[in-house]
């Protein structure tokens, strides 16, 4: 089918934006995927984590970071005392697999970007915690954070580290930007930086609560 053009209509609540993503035929992934991915947790949460795209066992499983990420990323949350399914909510920028985990293209970034805006929307996060450069690059581009040249040119190390108010929706919701914990496992030198983050992002979570 070709891709769609017109956004989907705003979904009126959770269960029906859920099953918008399930059934999405919007871009080419939709005919490929097993499973698509909205994402799981909690539906009030005070963390929204977002990452990628699912992987394989997330396509199969219809669950986000089901596989080794995942498991570092459970532990990260565990270091903070949180778990996935309370106080937290975990989606990705896209919500079906690219084929042979390629990245994300701008086109598939662009027809799911609505889901993600909706289900920010709904789900009101306290604390956005974008993993990795795609997430980071949709999210600081979509709050308005950042020109789409600064967006472009700097590295994912030169982006994370502070704390960003994002604008999206209605909400201006204070947003840190981290490596993604598939880098993490390839790279776990910079875990220290990505926990630095965390911290940060918790921070900034416990100032929002008090104000
Ligand atoms: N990597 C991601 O970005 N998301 C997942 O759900 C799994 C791996």
């Amino acid at each position: 089918a070709a891709p769609a053009t017109t956004p989907p209509a705003p979904a009126p609540d959770w269960d029906a934006l859920e099953q918008q993503i399930r059934s999405c035929q919007r871009c080419p992934l939709g005919a490929q995927r097993q499973c698509a991915v909205p994402g799981m947790g909690d539906r009030r949460p005070d963390w929204l984590l977002v990452g990628e795209a699912p992987g394989e066992e997330e396509d199969r499983q219809g669950l986000p970071f089901v596989g080794r990420a995942g498991q570092l990323l459970d532990r990260m949350l565990a270091a903070l005392q949180l778990q996935r399914t309370q106080r937290v909510h975990i989606t990705n920028v896209i919500k079906c697999r690219p084929p042979q985990n390629r990245n994300p293209a701008a086109d598939e970034i662009a027809h799911c970007a609505p889901y993600l805006r909706r289900q920010i929307e709904l789900l009101q996060p306290k604390i956005v915690l974008a993993l990795g450069r795609f997430a980071a690059q949709t999210l600081l581009a979509e709050g308005g954070c950042l020109s789409p040249d600064e967006l472009h040119t700097l590295p994912l190390g030169k982006l994370r580290g502070r704390i960003y108010q994002a604008r999206i929706g209605a909400q201006t919701l204070p947003l840190v930007v981290t490596y993604h914990p598939a880098y993490l496992l390839r790279s776990p030198a910079d875990k220290a930086r990505a926990w630095a983050d965390l911290c940060l992002a918790a921070d900034a979570l416990e100032a929002a609560a008090s104000t």
